[in-house]
Parts: structure tokens; sequence; C-alpha cells
């Protein structure tokens, strides 16, 4: 983030200066606070309702500059539709579009967590402020010019007014966390591949120790030593060198099997031999969205000290075409002992991935393990950006990573996996090959493939997030091209069915 935003509480007051954001209900109704605060405006405020034809229609605006009769330059009047059972995806949403209204130019914003039901509580204030600073995220540390008016302040202060500011400070900790897994994620997404191959990716995690989080790099003479020759294939093309990093969070009980997140770390994925076209071919520095999730989720559960056991596993390798590069019909040996061939080296993600997953499951027996992978583009055609697809071979993790999908907002669709689908990557000579060979059901026969390399029966997930990752629609929340995507859904399903 370029300007330093400096978010705070305190108690209902109208604002000596700045932009004042409130909110009202469809029928143009405040809270009594905001009443208060805006009562000298209050006809200006139904005339240029009037006017605008401004109805309080949720996630609609309604702008006054210099308003008469207010210290304020500016008043914001956002609607909140009937503003009443408003979900945590919700108060986020409308912290964002608040974020959103606030001119380049505005260094104090004051907001009023106030409704027409009463002021907002402590959690629904601070779902607010998360949503402010998921929105004012943007990764611009390249931009060395700007012209003036699109040049943010040095430093935004941004003041939430609520009734009880103690208990907000507290559930806003837990989010403040949360956050910073979400910036890091989008980061980590953002970087160019030419600043963030494997070791450097490596090397960034080690800022997790500082949370308590214990770190382990494993370089390639580890990962040769292991049998971790499909990840290995796919990085031999590349200059920069293959790591797996392992992320230990311990806040649960002593001995307790932790639950497992693995992610899909291709720094740059050309398709390699079987190169990609050209077109678009700058946004696979996103494809290890998995990964960054995964590093931003421990990030995460550390900084909250969430009281569970968890790991997280990545991945990290360049695809590259080369004179080293693996070839299509080449043969390897995973580390689960299956050989593969490769049919096209465009289908990475699953080389990678095949060998974490088995490593993490044999190693950690885990309670369950997810993946995480920006793994097809069949994905994308059957469900855009709206959804990841999800796979699983246990119905009771799906439901649960539905059900936090929906709180969150991250959503999450079922797709099948079935004895049909897994057939179609039986090879002619080794145990299985690396695509389906057709287009059809693409992103099937990946997760088929994943699941070969399941190991000890474990209940497993695996999120297609090719969709999802990066370039996600502008929403309310993220206007930056890496969504972070993944990091709120996944401490959602930790915390509501695993913490203890
Ligand atoms: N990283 C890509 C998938 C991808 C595509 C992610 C677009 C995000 C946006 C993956 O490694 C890939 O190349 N998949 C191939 C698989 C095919 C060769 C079987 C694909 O989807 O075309
Ligand atoms: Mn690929
Ligand atoms: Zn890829």
């Amino acid at each position: 983030m370029s300007e330093a935003l400096k978010l705070g509480f305190s108690p209902f007051a109208p604002p000596a200066k700045g932009v004042l954001v409130v909110f009202c209900d469809e029928a143009l109704r405040f809270g009594s606070a905001t009443a208060k605060a805006i009562a000298p405006a209050s006809g200006l405020v139904a005339r240029a309702a009037k006017a605008e034809r401004f109805t309080g229609k949720s996630g609609s605006t309604l702008e006054l500059a210099v308003p008469e009769g207010l210290k304020a330059d500016r008043l914001v009047v956002i609607g909140a539709g009937k503003a009443k059972g408003l979900e945590q995806k919700d108060l986020l949403k409308l912290g964002g579009i608040a974020m959103g209204k606030l001119p380049m130019s505005a260094s104090d914003a004051t907001v009023f967590a106030d409704l027409p039901g009463g002021a907002m509580k402590a959690e629904q204030a601070a779902d607010l402020a998360q949503g402010i600073v998921l929105r004012a995220y943007a990764f611009d540390r390249y931009k060395t010019k700007r012209k003036v008016d699109e040049k943010p302040p040095e430093q935004r202060t941004i003041t939430v007014c609520v009734s009880a500011a103690a208990a907000v400070g507290k559930a806003y900790a837990t989010r403040e966390a949360i956050n910073g897994g979400v910036l890091m994620a989008r980061d980590l997404v953002n970087e160019p591949a030419n600043v963030l191959y494997p070791e450097e990716f490596a090397r960034r995690t080690l800022a997790l120790k500082k949370a308590g989080v214990a770190v382990e790099v494993l370089d390639i003479p580890a990962l040769k030593k292991l049998g971790m020759n499909a990840l290995l294939g796919v990085g031999q093309g590349s200059r920069r060198e293959s790591r797996v990093v392992v992320m230990r969070w311990n806040g649960g009980k002593a001995g307790d099997a932790p639950v497992a997140f693995i992610g899909k770390g291709v720094c740059f994925d050309t398709g390699g031999i079987s190169i990609k076209g050209a077109s678009g071919m700058e946004d696979m520095k996103g494809d290890m969205a998995g990964a960054a999730c995964v590093t931003g989720l421990m990030q995460a559960l550390a900084a909250r000290k969430a009281k569970v056991n968890a790991v997280g596993l990545i991945g990290l390798v360049e695809n590259m075409p080369d004179g080293n590069a693996q070839r299509p019909g080449d043969i390897v040996t995973s580390m689960s002992g299956q050989t593969i061939e490769i049919i096209n080296t465009d289908a990475e993600g699953r080389l990678v991935l095949g060998d974490v997953i088995w490593y993490a499951a044999k190693r950690f027996k885990p309670k369950f393990m997810v993946d995480l992978a920006t793994l097809t583009g069949a994905i994308i055609v059957a469900l855009g950006q709206e959804y990841a697809g999800m796979f699983a071979n246990d119905d009771k993790l799906a439901e649960r990573l539905a059900k936090a999908g929906e709180a969150t907002g991250e959503k999450v669709w079922r797709m099948p996996l079935a004895p049909e689908y897994d057939k179609m990557i039986d090879s002619k000579f080794a145990d299985m090959k690396n695509t389906g060979g057709s287009r059809w059901g693409g992103a099937i026969t990946a997760a088929q493939f994943i699941q070969r390399h399941v190991a000890e029966k474990t209940p497993w997930a695996h999120l297609d997030i090719a969709g999802t990752g990066f370039d996600s629609r502008q929403t309310d929340i993220n206007r930056s091209w890496g969504s972070g995507w993944g990091v709120r859904l996944l401490d959602r399903l930790v915390k509501d069915y695993y913490e203890k």
C-alpha cells in the first residue's frame, strides 16, 4: 500500500473536517446517532435524495459536497437496503463501498457504524472496518510516476464511530490478523515472476516466523531424497531452483492431528515445451495463487493465535522451456511410487501437487487436507469467476467448505469425481498420464489425477481457483489483480469447525 492507512475507533461525534460516511435503509431512515449528527443538513439530504432518485437501495450511494450546516467537506450516504439481518459479507461490502467513495484527495474520513435499527454491534462494526481495509489495498510499488490527482495523500486517517469502542477493538484484532494474511497473499500474487521466483517466495515465507510459525524450506537435494520427481521434473527447465516450504502453526493441543493446506506455487507457467500462446501469458505470474493463499492463511492463523494445529505446504517451481526441460512422452516416478507419462508439459500443476499432497498425508497424517490451485482453464469455462470448483472425497468436508464459502462470500461449487473420469487418465505406458487427452471435463480429470496422490485415505478437498485467484472482477472489497482468494474462506472453515 502506498498510502499509510490509519484506522481507529471512537464514540459517535460529527467530524470537524474530511468526509463523513453514513448509512440509511431503503426508506431513507437513519440510526439515531446518524440523525443527530446530520440534523443540520437533513433538509438538504432529503432534497438531494429526491433529485438524485436515491432510495437507499443496498449498495447505492448519495454524495453531497460541502453540505451546509456540517463541518465535514463531504457527506456520503450509503444505502444498506433493508438494513436488517446483515451478514459478514454484507458488512464487508458496505465497508468496501465506503472506502471506494473517498476522493483520492481525502486524508480524513469518519464512518458512522450506525443503522436505523441502532448502532452496529461490535462484530458488525469490525466487519465494516475489515471491508474498508481490504478495499484500500493497492499494489503500486512499481509506480514511480503519478498525476497530481492520482496521488493518494501520504497518510489517511479513517475513524469508525461506534457505540462500544472497547469491544470493537477486540473484534477487530481478529479481522486485522486475517486481513494481514489476505494482503500478504495479494502481494505475492501481484508480484512479477522476475522478482518472485521459487527461492524468493520461500524467503518471504520466513517472515511468518515472527508470528510463531515454524518454517522449513526443502531444497533440491532434500526433494530428490524424498523422491519428489514429478515436482522436480516441472522445474528442471528453469534457471530457478524449485523449493517446497513447510509451515507449521501449533496453536492446538499438543499431539492433536493437524489440519493441512497445500498450495500450487508455479511462479511462472509458460507451459514448458507444450508452450502457451503469447496472448495473456503475463497472467501466468499468478499461477502461484494457491501457494499465496496457503501462506497468507498460515500468517492469519498464527496472528490471531488460532487454537488449532495447522500445516501449510507449498510446491514452488517455474515451468520453462529449455534444453533441460521435460518433454512430452517423458515418464517420471512420483514420490508415491506411481509412474506418470507426461502428455502435456502445460499440465504441470497436478504434477507439483501430486508430490506435495502425498508428502503432506504421509508425514502429518492430518485430519483433512485442502489443496488450492490455479489448475485448469476448464474450471473457468464451467464456473466463471464467481465460484471456485471444489472436488472432495469427503461429504462432510465438502459441506463445511460450502458453508464457509457462503458466509465469507468466497464461494465454492462442488464438482464430480467418478471412476469413469478416473479411467480417462490411464496411460498406455505408465500408471497414469498427466492429462485426460481431451478438453472435455478438463477440470475433473485434473482433480482425478490429484486424487490418485491422496495417501492414507485422508479426507481431502481440491479447490480449483483458476477463476478466482486473480483478475477477479473489480469487487467492492478488492481493486487489485491478485485477490487473496481463499484466506478468509479457510480461516472461517478452521474457526467454525476445527478450533477447540
Ligand atoms: N496454470 C494453468 C491453468 C490456468 C489457466 C490458470 C488460466 C489460470 C488461468 C495450468 O497449468 C494449465 O496450463 N492448464 C492447462 C491444462 C491442459 C494442458 C490439460 C489448461 O487448462 O489448458
Ligand atoms: Mn500449465
Ligand atoms: Zn499452471
